[in-house]
């Protein structure tokens, strides 16, 4: 099973394994045997990968840089969503939720007291006081990019106002936490120390995940957790952290008539903001900047 020093690294790298991998590996093993889960080979990514997920994210990221400059007061979530379907494919790529598991459009929009996973429509018109997020991922030369932000229109209540600032500062405490060789679980400590201060509640059961070669790849990344636990944060790993902040109750519940959008349980706000980074030697990279 073991690789010879010489042979081709397993991460497809086309580097010996002995110049690539082998310290990484010895590495793993070592944390492994002290009982610490950590990463398999199949979510480590290659530079090629990284290099491909991130030109998929400079398209995302100008497609969301779009959005922001077409949204306004009086525009459908439909027309958000027209701009998200047109800018992608005039670029050369697709946009990943259209028929993903039956998802009807190009990308989602949910509105104040929805969570995630709105799904735009003509009969939703944006509003003075709304807070929308708009949540896209692009699939370029088949590398998936992955982020999400919080659109105002007009002026805002100061609960919405706070809503948004606590989830943008949550987004920026979960990946100041990603450290390589660090864990899983200090994201999620990171995000609900922030959250707790404010006096706002974290969606647990809905979290990030890994990303670049499909929409939605293991681990699953929570965004409440304690620091210094779960799954080792290797360099090659690839995912997003996009926590839902909630006004109050941390409940939610599901669109019975479309099977997909997220609602809070009290009907208060809901706030999210997503990126798509990758663990490097040194630090991180955001893909989606
Ligand atoms: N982009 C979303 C995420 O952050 C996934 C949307 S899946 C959909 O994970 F089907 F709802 F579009
Ligand atoms: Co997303
Ligand atoms: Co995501």
């Amino acid at each position: 099973m073991k690789l010879g020093k010489n042979e081709p690294c397993w991460c497809g790298s086309g580097e010996k394994y002995k110049r690539c991998h082998l310290d990484f590996d010895e590495k793993l093993e070592e944390l492994h045997l002290q009982g610490i889960p950590v990463p398999p080979h199949s979510m480590i990514k290659n530079k090629k990968q990284i290099d491909g997920i991130r030109e998929s994210g400079v398209i995302n990221t100008a497609l969301l840089d779009e959005v922001a400059k077409s949204i306004h007061e009086g525009i459908t979530t439909e027309e958000i969503d027209d701009l998200v379907y047109d800018f992608t494919m005039s670029h050369g790529a697709v946009p990943a939720t259209l028929g993903y598991e039956g998802f009807p459009k190009s990308c989602c929009t949910s509105v104040n007291n929805e969570i995630c996973h709105g799904i735009p429509s003509d009969k939703v018109v944006l509003r003075e006081g709304d807070i929308v997020n708009v949540d896209v991922t692009t699939i370029y030369r088949g590398y998936f990019a992955d982020a999400s932000r919080m659109f105002c229109i007009g002026q805002l209540s100061p609960d919405a106002e706070k809503i948004v600032r606590v989830a943008r500062e949550c987004l920026e405490a979960g990946i100041a936490a990603v450290r390589p060789w660090g864990r899983l679980g200090d994201i999620g400590a990171a995000i609900q120390a922030v959250a707790q201060r404010e006096g706002c509640s974290i969606v647990r059961d809905i979290g990030g995940h890994g990303v670049g070669l499909e929409m939605h790849e293991d681990p699953y990344v929570c965004h409440v957790g304690h620091a210094g636990t779960g799954m080792v944060l290797a360099p090659g790993m690839v995912f997003t952290v996009e926590p839902m902040v909630n006004l109050g109750t941390d409940k939610f519940f599901i669109d019975k008539g479309n099977g997909w959008t997220v609602y809070t349980k009290d009907g208060k706000l809901s706030a999210q903001w997503e990126h798509t980074l990758a663990v490097t030697e040194t630090g991180i990279e955001i893909l989606t900047y």
